[in-house]
């Protein structure tokens, strides 16, 4: 892969992967690990200066499922991987409920460093961060993505719905199907989530295997 430069705006870092994925088909894995480096120097918002570490993401570059988070929280800025928290727990359960582990999928977050205390993502940290996101879901083109809460789900859907009228809804986006789920956090401060929660497990299993039928 060609050089992305050390510090390009989140501008160049769209243009320069617009470029570089119409010309080069490249191996998944390391054009994602050749961007990952780039990401870990990212200084295109202020949560650089509070970030132990940027949270790229885990899992299989060739994974036909994502899950998308929100952002990293304490353990993830310590660990370096998403979801290794209370939350992380929830979203095992989760994938045991619907049959996968993590090796199967690959997990993101809409930004890759934590916010302070745990403050929601703002729109201009959100907006940072956008190309990596991007480049994550175009190299790995997944056929379904479970976005956790309501910044993922909004973001991937450009809706401004709320995530209870999400819950649960399968869409279809124009490069993949997107299944909005409240965040697996949420179903831990209210236990009413659970259900509708959980349940989505069964539609993630339909999803996947009439998937891999077609
Ligand atoms: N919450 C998120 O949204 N992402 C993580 O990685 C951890 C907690």
């Amino acid at each position: 892969m060609p050089e992305l430069k050390v510090g390009a705006s989140p501008e160049e870092i769209a243009a320069f992967w617009g470029e570089h994925s119409k010309r080069e088909p490249s191996c998944a894995e390391s054009t994602m690990q050749g961007f990952k480096n780039h990401a870990l120097k990212c200084h295109n918002c202020a949560l650089a200066q509070s970030r132990t570490q940027v949270v790229w993401g885990t899992g299989s570059a060739n994974a036909a499922l994502v899950f998308v988070g929100e952002a990293p929280g304490r353990n993830e800025d310590l660990g370096g991987e998403p979801f290794i928290g209370a939350a992380g727990k929830v979203l095992d359960e989760f994938l045991a409920e619907a049959g996968l582990n993590r090796d199967e999928v690959y997990i993101a977050n809409v930004v890759k460093c934590r916010p302070p205390n745990n403050r929601n993502p703002l729109p201009e940290e959100i907006a940072a961060c956008s190309p990596y996101l991007q480049i994550q879901l175009e190299l790995i083109r997944p056929t379904v993505v479970v976005t956790l809460g309501k910044f993922a789900s909004q973001s991937l859907l450009q809706t401004t719905r709320g995530i209870s009228s999400l819950q649960g809804q399968l869409q279809q986006t124009e490069h993949f199907k997107v299944l909005p789920l409240y965040h697996p956090a949420a179903t831990i401060y209210d236990r009413t989530k659970r259900e509708p929660f959980f349940e989505a497990a069964t539609t993630l299993r339909q999803v996947l295997s009439s998937s891999d039928a077609s």
